[in-house]
């Protein structure tokens, strides 16, 4: 058998980076066969930057400076995947919203990360939604990104229990142990072209 192409990723951060480093680890591993193509953040002082750099990884700044509106932003950010061949889109903590222009050139191949159990608690601070509202159990989800906020199909999800002593730091923490989990292996399942979508369902032969 002919070994599969490693799949070509990017990932578009904001922040720590936390789940970006457990995406890398696994590709290290040899347990994704996926090559992180370019890291790419619209904050310059992002420490996801300093961890691409660790792993000797082509890191692009794309900031919103300069750019009239979301679409022009995104029309750009287009362009920068296309010349890196990208297969695949990983938005690990990638704090901007996405226009049209982005989704229609990705068709099902932009992947979110949300910390809550969509569709409840959509949009920022999940985990204090979830705290606010009382619920006992929460998680993470690993979606499609489509025009909505945090609405595409769900790939992968992982339950956590909500303590009552949780603060948002306890919670956030647990949920995030669940996330660096569940992203890696859903990548890999496109990866692998296990994934296919019908409208909201998402389908993976087992
Ligand atoms: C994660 O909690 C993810 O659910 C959310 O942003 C956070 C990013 O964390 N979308 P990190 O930068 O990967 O540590």
């Amino acid at each position: 058998m002919v070994a599969r192409e490693p799949l070509k990723l990017a990932v578009l951060v904001s922040g720590n980076g936390s789940n970006l480093q457990a995406i890398i680890d696994r590709i290290e591993a040899g347990e994704l066969n996926a090559r992180i193509v370019c890291v790419i953040s619209n904050n310059p002082e992002a420490f996801a930057l300093t961890r691409a750099a660790n792993h000797g990884i082509a890191t692009i700044i794309h900031d919103n400076r300069g750019f009239a509106n979301r679409r022009e932003y995104d029309a750009a950010l287009v362009a920068i995947l296309r010349e890196h061949g990208v297969r695949l889109v990983v938005l690990a903590g990638f704090m901007r919203i996405l226009s049209e222009v982005m989704v229609s050139a990705f068709p099902h191949a932009i992947m979110n990360l949300h910390p809550a159990l969509l569709p409840s608690f959509p949009g920022l601070h999940a985990q204090k939604q979830a705290l606010d509202y009382g619920v006992k159990f929460s998680g993470c989800t690993v979606h499609f990104v489509d025009c909505g906020t945090d609405t595409g199909p769900v790939i992968l999800q992982s339950v956590v229990p909500v303590e009552q002593d949780d603060t948002e730091e306890t919670l956030s923490a647990r949920i995030q142990r669940e996330e660096h989990r569940i992203f890696p292996e859903a990548i890999g399942l496109f990866a692998d072209d296990r994934i296919s979508v019908e409208g909201r369902q998402v389908r993976i032969p087992s």
